[in-house]
């Protein structure tokens, strides 16, 4: 609603995705058992939960969130006796592979409908490399994909892309080779691979690769047992971004988001901001199971338009849906660049995002690479009439949904978003959280 109630008051966000993941599939390679705390239980990771338990793992639920992992060790997975189920989640079929890369029985993963549509050449070439066979239609490019493992050899490689799930699927595969895998990856892509593993005992050397700024060198050697693992989860900083971006742009709101995950391959959003003129303190800066944590004080400020490109985008790339709400209250012109990897995320971002926000009235232009905003304009439904307002559709993909209901607490009249449960991908209990911070959300 325009003039949607002040944000107001603490809260937590639920655990970051990319280490529920990761907890999963690295805790099942363990020996002994690890505890995991603050697990997200949304969608993606519990096609992981149900990946992994496919492949023999004993997954003791404590609560949602609150998980006794029983590891098999490196060598202990047993062959799944179906098609492994990865439903909508890109990071659970991707780090999957390269373990199943290494596993001397055969599998097949799949999805739904838009898994389905997702590259997956960017990972397959590479195992393939290793020497693992992995097929998959169009030319071995798209899901469902069959592995079959075998002794792989070490790997030298050049990612094209700075992919988190590419390093760590190759990472992963990586254990079970002859020989130590290289990488060099052309961007900051998240690191909670490498810290987990070394938290493990995994002997794996990480720096810069010198030849692109923020790029990374990666030697891993094989041979060393998982130790288990006792984690609690830090707060997902892709989840706070929204209420980042709607307690900065709703007037008079000051929200503090606790215990927020802020390893600085994640938070490109927060510098985006902060170089926007946004009002976010970081405090109680700690650490958390190998991963920096702090608690993020947010007020209303007034925003002004930025250039966001570079190795910035790799350290936002899942922030630009709402960073595009953020842009069109902003003075001035937003421009994103080198963006082109939105177009291969849950949806084409950068068409999906456009399309959205021009329905409620944003002066938003696609580029191939990214977009441009004008601001500030309110946002309205162009068939705004007698308080009748705009509907517009998530096209599926959590994060475009989070950021177009956003948009509706700035936005005049009543603002329906379409197709919502894919929210609960990554951040169930998203509304009730607004909703507790005093916006208008059913
Ligand atoms: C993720 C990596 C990123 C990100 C995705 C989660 C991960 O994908 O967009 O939401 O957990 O490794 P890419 O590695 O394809 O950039």
């Amino acid at each position: 609603m325009q003039g949607s109630a002040p944000l107001r008051g603490r809260i937590q966000i639920p655990g970051d995705k990319s280490v529920s993941h990761r907890s999963l599939l690295l805790g099942s390679l363990a020996d002994g058992t690890s505890r995991v705390e603050r697990f997200l239980p949304a969608a993606d990771c519990r096609a992981t939960l149900g990946a992994v338990r496919a492949l023999g793992v004993e997954v003791e639920e404590l609560s949602p969130s609150s998980l006794i992992l029983r590891g098999r060790g490196l060598r202990g997975l047993q062959e799944p006796d179906d098609v492994v189920d990865c439903s909508r989640s890109g990071t659970t079929m991707r780090l999957l592979a390269g373990i199943l890369a290494g596993q001397p029985f055969p599998s097949v993963l799949s999805g739904d409908a838009q898994l389905r549509r997702r590259p997956m050449g960017r990972i397959a070439e590479p195992l393939r490399h290793m020497g693992a066979t992995v097929l998959g239609r169009d030319g071995g490019q798209l899901p469902p994909l069959t592995i079959q493992g075998g002794a792989l050899q070490g790997l030298d490689y050049t990612l094209p892309v700075a992919s988190a799930q590419v390093k760590s699927a190759l990472l992963l595969a990586g254990l079970y080779a002859g020989g130590p895998t290289s990488l060099c990856v052309p961007g900051p892509a998240r690191d909670h691979t490498e810290r987990m593993l070394t938290a493990m005992g995994v002997r794996l050397e990480a720096g810069d690769w010198g030849l692109v700024p923020g790029g990374q060198r990666l030697r891993l050697e094989p041979g060393s047992p998982l130790q288990a693992l006792d984690l609690s989860v830090p707060g997902d900083f892709s989840s706070a971004a929204f209420v980042l971006v709607a307690a900065s742009l709703v007037p008079g709101s000051e929200v503090l988001i606790e215990g927020t995950g802020v390893n600085p391959t994640r938070t490109g959003l927060l510098d985006v901001l902060l170089a926007m003129g946004a009002d976010v303190v970081l405090e109680d800066e700690r650490m958390v199971g190998g991963e920096p944590v702090a608690d993020l004080a947010v007020r209303a400020s007034d925003l002004y338009g930025t250039e966001v490109s570079g190795h910035l985008v790799v350290r936002a790339i899942d922030e630009f849906p709402i960073l595009a709400v953020a842009a069109t209250q902003a003075q001035g012109e937003t421009v994103v660049r080198d963006a082109a990897e939105l177009r291969v995320k849950e949806t084409d971002r950068i068409a999906t995002t456009v399309q959205e926000l021009r329905r409620l009235g944003a002066e938003i232009e696609a580029q191939p690479d990214g977009f441009v905003i004008q601001g500030p304009t309110p946002l309205r439904s162009p068939e705004f009439i007698d308080g009748q307002g705009a509907e517009v559709h998530s096209h599926g993909d959590h994060r475009l949904a989070m950021a177009l209901a956003v948009a509706g607490l700035i936005a005049r009249g009543e603002t329906c978003v379409q197709d919502t449960d894919c929210i609960a991908d990554s951040f169930p209990g998203f509304a009730t959280a607004l909703t507790k911070l005093g916006g208008k959300v059913r």
